[in-house]
């Protein structure tokens, strides 16, 4: 009996499936032939199908629309797309195709802003809600963005010393300016700290608001905001963050009819090995219930429904593939594979915070499978991949060093925030430009010289690498 990686595969999982098929011995996916691009383009290659992106935003569009109808629920549902997962002008465009609104975290998504609309790609009603910590630099740009006309932007504050350098900013002038509250959340109990750094303590909010905004016509509240950044699962954390998040939006809608809005961040899981089972269907309709019973509990109007899904929106666009340059047994048990880059470099969050991502051979499914480890060729010792979400080993086809043609491996389902993070040619997570670099040496005399050696990174220099003119 051969026990062929095929075989192991078909008897663990439910294969082929949605995305991955094997056509000619060798993988395909989303219908691409690999060994088309393999041999077109050498490896390591990168590669982002864009048509996964819309597949995705009309999939939660739906989900959310039929459980509105569903449920009788009154208010609508809007998808932003967070920008920061992936801010490729491809793949802002190919969400604004399916008619997406924007969420941005920093001053440079401004310029991108512009620069889309410039294009053609979005509408001043275009609805952007503008997360993340406000440096005047963003504020600013944030404040003449809607003195151009884009009416529907929404500052989401994220403290209460934002709304003190917005009034500062403002002077005498008047501007009508449509804010957000972001509730901060308690995190998962084994985090490393215990409430979220991002938003206002949700026990402040309503002094706040009272203190803040009630009665300023420069301001009017239009949206509560929280974002459990573990993910939207069916756990009794969850559930009980996104309860605590409706009761105070029914406390504030008390005091501020003009709230209309209930953002609930991103956090949709994508799958990350061949067995997930998540049901998107069923967390969908039991979020847009829960609102609703609520409301009707409450005797107050149902709100509408925001999200801001990053890696749900693109992550399944994404893969990497790399040739396995050479086998090394270190010992009895353990074999590495060694690739032709870096993981840590590639696939950073499989390193820092130990992501896992599906892994798949190209080619040689028909061979007998071996437990290996994979080495990236950096000098790093942490370079390296072993384990998998539903197993602490991994499987791969083994294979002779004389075969004619070398493995081939990929790693799936990468699209998001792995570029930003890795500083894929010189990009960065949300937008955060490099700082300038200043040398400093000492003369003859043993006096400082310091010089500039390169100035803080340009929108221009960010924006370039991704795309927009
Ligand atoms: C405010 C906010 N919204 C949405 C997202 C997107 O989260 P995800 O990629 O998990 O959907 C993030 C990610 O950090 C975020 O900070």
């Amino acid at each position: 009996m051969k026990n062929t990686y095929f075989d192991l595969i078909d008897q663990s999982y439910y294969f082929p499936q949605n995305g991955f098929d094997i056509k000619d011995d060798y993988l395909n996916f989303h219908g691409i032939s690999l060994k088309y691009l393999i041999e077109k383009y050498g490896t390591p290659f990168k590669i982002l199908y864009l048509p996964r992106i819309g597949e995705q935003v009309k999939r939660a569009k739906n989900l959310f629309n039929r459980a509105i109808r569903k449920h009788k629920y009154k208010g609508k549902y809007h998808y932003c797309y967070c920008t920061k997962c992936s801010h490729f002008s491809h793949v802002v465009k190919a969400a604004l195709k399916e008619k997406t609104h924007l969420e941005t975290s920093s001053s440079f998504d401004i310029d991108l802003i512009l620069k889309l609309y410039a294009e053609g790609e979005l509408k001043k009603k275009t609805i952007i809600v503008h997360n993340g910590y406000k440096t005047q630099d963003y504020l600013e740009k944030i404040l003449a963005l809607q003195k151009t006309g884009f009416k529907n932007s929404i500052i989401v504050l994220d403290s209460k010393n934002e709304l003190k350098r917005i009034k500062e900013m403002l002077g005498e002038e008047h501007q009508q300016i449509k804010l957000g509250i972001r509730m901060a959340i308690n995190e998962e109990p084994q985090s490393a700290y215990y409430t979220s750094r991002l938003g206002i303590r949700p026990s402040e909010v309503l002094e706040f608001y009272k203190n803040e905004i009630e009665g300023n016509e420069s301001f009017s509240l239009k949206m509560v905001h929280f974002f459990i950044d573990s993910g939207i699962k069916d756990t009794m954390y969850y559930w009980g963050e996104f309860q605590k998040a409706l009761k105070l939006f029914v406390q504030i809608k008390e005091l501020c009819p003009s709230v209309k809005a209930l953002n609930l961040g991103g956090g949709f899981p994508i799958r990350n090995n061949l067995g997930f089972d998540y049901d998107y269907e069923y967390m969908i309709n039991e979020i847009v219930g829960n609102i609703k019973t609520v409301c009707q509990e409450e005797e107050i109007e149902e709100p509408d429904i925001f999200t801001e899904f990053g890696k749900y929106t693109v992550g399944e666009s994404g893969a990497i593939i790399f040739s396995v340059l050479e086998q090394k047994q270190q010992n009895d048990a353990e074999k590495w594979y060694m690739v032709d880059n870096s993981l840590m470099n590639t696939i950073p969050d499989a390193w820092s915070i130990l992501e896992k991502f599906i892994l798949l051979p190209v080619n040689k499914w028909d061979k007998e499978y071996a437990r290996v480890n994979i080495g990236g060729i950096s000098c790093d010792h942490s370079d390296y991949y072993n384990s998998e979400e539903m197993n602490q080993q991994i499987f791969l086809p083994s294979y002779e060093d004389s075969d004619p043609e070398p493995l081939y491996i990929g790693f799936f389902h990468t699209g998001a925030y792995q570029d930003s993070i890795s500083g894929y040619g010189g990009i960065k997570h949300c937008l955060i430009p490099s700082p300038k670099l200043i040398m400093i040496d000492r003369d003859e005399k043993g006096h400082f010289v310091d010089t500039v050696y390169r100035n803080e990174q340009t929108v221009d220099e960010m924006l370039t690498i991704l795309g927009y003119k």
